[in-house]
């Protein structure tokens, strides 16, 4: 119980990896709020979970409800801990005409590229404004940013998503810096290859779109780019991203701040 009644928000835990931090949160004891534009599936997620887990319907890009979903959560649980800054990828199945994937730059829509830039770094930049007053009145904290592989590696298909989790990283890096002092600290993960529903839905597009592809399921799809890309040769899981999500929140991570961890499989390694 490394995380025994501390306070935890997590953005975009109603499924997938959110979903796999939150459980790994209540696990270890902590108190979960989940805050996800989906509010139906944050309170049947919260309730599977136990403990006391509350999720309610917030878009963390807005700044009003960023703001009115932290202090929702301060005043039910009084007070809080943890932040895992989780929300991304797009709204729910990516929608096609703001996907910039794979038509080059002079192709790609500028609409797409804010919507992008505003769901994986606003986000995480409004819901660390609003938390930080509550866990510097706690006298410590920790703040888990959910960054991506394709935050550290040239990505021309997702050029904006991978500008958008590069720009997480350097945000969690000046936030580690600021925070120090009051005992804060901010890092961020890397995850590999899951197969949640953004994954199901870039895969639906690839093999939508590509003519080789026409016989395979999406699925398949995936798996082929997992066994292509992944040197350990397996995906990897919502468990594997909420166990370190978890280590970085307790006090067993206490001197680690600033950092960025894949979870990939080796991925990133060639
Ligand atoms: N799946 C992967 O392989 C992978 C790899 C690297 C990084 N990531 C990152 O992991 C995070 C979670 O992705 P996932 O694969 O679980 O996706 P997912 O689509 O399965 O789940 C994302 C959840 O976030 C919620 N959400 C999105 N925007 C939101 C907003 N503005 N406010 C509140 N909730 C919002 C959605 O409603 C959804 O419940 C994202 O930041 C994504 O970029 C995913």
């Amino acid at each position: 119980m490394k995380l025994q009644d501390r306070v935890a928000i997590v953005t975009g835990g109603a499924r997938g990896i959110g979903e796999g931090i939150a459980r790994a949160f209540a696990e270890e004891g902590a108190k979960v709020a989940i805050l996800d534009l989906d509010g139906e599936a944050a309170a049947a997620t919260a309730a599977a979970i136990g403990n006391g887990a509350i999720g309610f319907a917030c878009d963390v890009a807005a700044d009003g409800e960023a703001k009115a979903g932290v202090a929702r959560v301060v005043e039910h649980f009084g007070g809080l801990d943890i932040l895992a800054n989780n929300a991304g990828a797009g709204r729910g199945p990516i929608p096609t005409e703001n996907v910039q994937f794979n038509a080059g730059v002079e192709n790609s829509d500028p609409v797409g590229w804010d919507e992008t830039l505003s769901q994986n770094l606003r986000t995480t930049f409004l819901v660390t404004k609003y938390a930080v007053p509550h866990l510097k009145a706690r006298g410590q904290g920790s703040i888990v940013n959910t960054s991506s592989i394709a935050g550290i590696t040239a990505s021309p298909a997702l050029a904006a998503y991978a500008a958008a989790k590069a720009g997480v990283i350097s945000f969690t890096r000046s936030m580690a810096l600021e925070l120090a002092p009051a005992l804060i600290r901010v890092n961020a993960i890397g995850p590999g290859f899951l197969y949640t529903r953004a994954w199901e839905g870039m895969a639906t597009l690839m093999q939508s779109s590509n003519p080789a592809f026409a016989n395979l399921t999406p699925r398949d799809v995936f798996l082929g780019i997992v066994k292509q890309g992944v040197p350990m040769g397996r995906e990897q899981t919502p468990e594997d991203i909420g166990k370190l999500a978890a280590f970085l929140a307790s006090e067993d991570a206490k001197n680690i701040t600033g950092q960025f961890i894949s979870v990939d499989g080796g991925i990133t390694l060639r």
